[in-house]
């Protein structure tokens, strides 16, 4: 079976958030199961040049706005299967990945390139798997041209919806501009007055699948759905939710190049090591026996950060330090710089992006915040439970997928969980989880328990086969 990846971002290529992580990692994933696949994403001013291994066409030239644009593509198999990187400066080499008024214009044409480039490789994909709003466009283009062009007429289309939050919503005028003025495509696209990319690739996509199993039912009430949860129950009979995995080649403390000391389950001595020299870095006090709350992060409303800036008086006062890493909206990063200078000697903050931080991080920290408002799956809390690092999670999306509420009567979960929006219900899992540090054996328990956890790509690659196999039979 041969199926293409679409995605706005991917690593190693370029990354701000997990779809970076997931759309760098699955298609290779899929090859380790027998799958045929291919990575399509655009290459960015952030791309590093060592990762285009090679030019696979210095001309594909794409159709757009009435006009001709010469695209380059690279070729590179950097993270593990077969990468085309599509090369347009003009809507590419920008200082950031994403935040133009003309995002919707940048993703619609990275999609016209990425059908095109299907087209030019020769053999049509059984599959093509879309990713968020930035690929809707394609499950439209997909849908018209099967209707005349036979090239597709085999190609069924995916659609993995990352966050429901995010929509690519703009000006139904710019439709015409994008070659997607037919009624067909209008019709998909309309919501609300306005054009939606989110919309029209879940109402057109063949299937749909959301990043865990209960982020796919969370999305189809009105809280979570963002005023689609109409349609998702419309098509509920179409979506599965698949719980995102970890590149365990890249996130394993045994093995990770960006850490100074390794560790396993066996033997922790190496976490130990890695907890001096974070604190180190951030010239906090060498006290091995406080533990450090860590917190990774978008600063975004969706993370729950004015929970945490709740209780963040709290473990400050139980004694124990707060490491911050992230950057985002202004009153959350001036937040934790205030907090750092309010205490010093407790609290370290990076504001900004750092992926060796991120590791170094996860490593030697011993709680991980994410009280998050939603979660479509995320990833650093399956980071947190393979670093011995113990997760603090609110129940929603993947974090209730994948974290299990610690009993201390029968040694069983990996980490805290509570259910309400609440600073209050926070807190008391903030102090059980110091409680149960403070027990060394205890502690070790719930370390040990999320680091035997299996949460590896392997077992989601095998659901996403069977996803398109259940696809392409429709
Ligand atoms: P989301 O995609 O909503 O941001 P996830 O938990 O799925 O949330 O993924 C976030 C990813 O981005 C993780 O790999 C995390 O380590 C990384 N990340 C977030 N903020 C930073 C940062 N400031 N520096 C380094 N990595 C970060
Ligand atoms: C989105 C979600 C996050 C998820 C990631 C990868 O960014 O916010 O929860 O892990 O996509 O699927």
């Amino acid at each position: 079976m041969r199926v293409a990846v679409i995605a706005a971002e991917a690593v190693p290529y370029s990354k701000t958030g997990g779809l970076g992580d997931v759309a760098g990692a699955l298609p290779k994933a899929l090859r380790q199961v027998g799958v045929d696949s291919l990575l399509i994403t655009p290459c960015y001013l952030q791309t590093k040049s060592e990762y285009l291994w090679q030019t696979a066409i210095d001309d594909l030239w794409v159709d757009w706005r009435g006009g001709s644009y010469r695209a380059k593509v690279f070729y590179s198999e950097a993270n593990g299967s077969p990468t085309f990187l599509i090369d347009a400066p003009e809507y590419f080499h920008r200082d950031s990945i994403y935040g133009y008024r003309e995002d919707h214009e940048r993703f619609a044409f990275f999609n016209h390139a990425a059908l095109l480039l299907l087209r030019r490789i020769g053999q049509a994909p059984d599959i093509v798997h879309l990713n968020d709003w930035h690929c809707g466009f394609a499950a439209v283009e997909l849908a018209s041209n099967r209707k005349w062009d036979p090239y597709w007429s085999n190609t069924k289309t995916v659609f993995s919806i990352h966050n429901m939050a995010y929509q690519g919503v703009f000006g139904t005028e710019d439709l015409w501009n994008f070659g997607l003025g037919s009624d067909f495509a209008r019709n998909a696209f309309m919501s609300n007055g306005a054009a939606s990319a989110m919309k029209a690739g879940l109402e057109i996509s063949d299937t749909l699948s959301t990043v865990s199993r209960r982020y796919s039912f969370e999305i189809q009430s009105p809280e979570n759905g963002y005023g689609l949860d109409w349609l998702v129950r419309q098509r509920a009979s179409r979506l599965i939710g698949i719980t995102n995995g970890v590149d365990y080649d890249v996130w394993n403390p045994q093995t990770d190049p960006e850490i100074d000391a390794h560790f396993s389950l066996d033997n922790l001595d190496g976490k130990i090591e890695c907890k001096r020299l974070l604190l180190d870095q951030f010239s906090l006090p060498i006290d091995l026996n406080r533990p450090i709350f860590a917190s990774i992060t978008r600063l975004t409303a969706q993370k729950g950060i004015d929970l945490m800036m709740q209780v963040a008086g709290e473990i400050l006062e139980a004694g124990a330090y707060i490491i911050s890493l992230g950057s985002g909206e202004r009153a959350y990063e001036n937040f934790w710089q205030r907090l750092r200078d309010h205490a010093p000697h407790q609290v370290g903050v990076y504001r900004g992006y750092n992926e060796k931080l991120a590791h170094q991080i996860e490593a030697g920290a011993d709680m991980f915040m994410m009280p998050s408002k939603f979660e479509p799956c995320g990833l650093n809390q399956m980071y947190s439970l393979r670093y011995g690092t113990v997760p603090i999670v609110r129940a929603v999306g993947g974090l209730d997928d994948t974290v299990r509420n610690f009993d201390a009567v029968n040694g069983l979960g990996n980490g805290f969980k509570f259910e309400a929006y609440s600073a209050d219900k926070f807190q008391e899992k903030i102090y059980e989880a110091i409680f149960a540090y403070g027990d060394k054996d205890t502690w070790r328990t719930l370390q040990r328990n999320g680091m035997s956890d299996d949460n590896s790509w392997e077992n989601a690659a095998r659901k996403y086969v069977e996803l398109y196999e259940w696809t392409r039979r429709l």
